[in-house]
């Protein structure tokens, strides 16, 4: 027996990464499967995004696991194109339980030379995508007084990053999202989260753009983002995490084990929101002697 039997979930994003594993872990746990995706590249992603096989791909391991799937192309900055695949969805598989608004780009810029592209991109989908999708899909869960709509947030719910200023502005705007949506929603008997990814191993992050990003410098490769990646969290073993390690947190919200639990965010991040803040290269006055404070590390047991 699963923890979702008999529910359809609705996942945008949902061609890959943290996507195709909340719609691959909700099939086993027995849910029929909703997944859209943009399926190509945008001119202000400087990584590919998922493609048209990507989905099929998934839709076809749903359909392995003995689900429905419908597998969508849709824009989740276009609300014609959400309302399409929701009636398709109310239409071919009556109803729609769990909402999981998880599609998102990322990308690095110095807010002062970011394009207003980037800007409008980043905030047209992680921020109005959401909107858009709960816009799209709430009424029917109202009709019926039965519901979970989830939200994928960041660490940059909570805290800022540098040259993260659009992205972080985006994840601050779901968690207010999520609050507004929890109040609206509640007395109709739909539960709103958020969950709070940590570093997750998915080409959002995996990528080239990213790699030199998180490891300081040109050129890096997987070995030295997974090193820098070891300073984001603080249990022990930890780097990307893997995207599974969400979707089972999904699952708990989703499911009856989380029916109390409304209008929250659930932070998985092996530990990243308990770190004190520590700034490891400060901008030193002139000339300052250079410390030497490698080979201390205050969370060694
Ligand atoms: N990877 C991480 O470390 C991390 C950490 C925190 C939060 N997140 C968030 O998790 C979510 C999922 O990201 P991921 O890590 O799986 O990355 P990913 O790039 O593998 O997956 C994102 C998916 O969203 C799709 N997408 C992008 N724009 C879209 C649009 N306009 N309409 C429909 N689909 C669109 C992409 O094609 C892709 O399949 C995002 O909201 C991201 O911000 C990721």
């Amino acid at each position: 027996m699963g923890r979702l039997d008999g529910k359809v979930a609705y996942i945008t994003g949902g061609a890959r990464g943290q996507g195709a594993a909340h719609a691959r872990t909700f099939a086993r746990e027995g849910a029929d499967i909703v997944i859209i995706d943009l399926c190509a590249d945008l001119g202000t992603v400087r990584y590919p995004l998922a493609d048209r096989e990507d989905l099929d791909a998934v839709a076809a391991d749903v359909r392995g696991l003995g689900r429905r799937c419908i597998a969508a192309v849709a824009d989740v900055r276009e609300q014609d194109q959400l309302d399409a695949v929701t009636a398709q969805a109310l239409e071919e598989f009556g109803k729609i339980d769990i909402v999981f608004a998880n599609a998102g780009i990322q990308g690095v810029a110095k807010f002062w030379e970011m394009t207003e592209e980037q800007w409008d991109d980043m905030i047209a989908i992680n921020q109005t995508g959401v909107w858009k999708t709960a816009k799209s899909t709430a009424p029917s869960m109202i009709e019926r007084e039965s519901g979970s709509l989830i939200l994928t947030g960041s660490m940059n719910c909570h805290e800022g990053l540098p040259e993260y200023c659009h992205y972080t502005a985006s994840k601050h705007a779901v968690m207010g999202l999520m609050k507004c949506f929890a109040i609206e929603l509640g007395p109709h008997n739909i539960r709103v989260n958020c969950i709070c990814p940590g570093v997750i191993d998915t080409p959002l992050l995996d990528n080239p753009m990213n790699r030199e990003w998180a490891a300081g410098f040109k050129g890096a490769d997987k070995d030295d983002a997974l090193a820098a990646a070891r300073h984001w969290s603080i249990l022990k073993g930890t780097a990307l995490l893997p995207p599974e390690a969400i979707s089972e947190a999904a699952v708990f919200l989703a499911s009856d084990e989380g029916r109390y639990i409304h209008g929250t965010s659930l932070d998985v991040d092996a530990g990243h929101m308990v770190m004190p803040g520590f700034n490891h290269a400060p901008v030193q006055p002139e000339g300052f002697p250079r410390r030497q404070h490698e080979g201390y590390n205050p969370y060694a047991t």
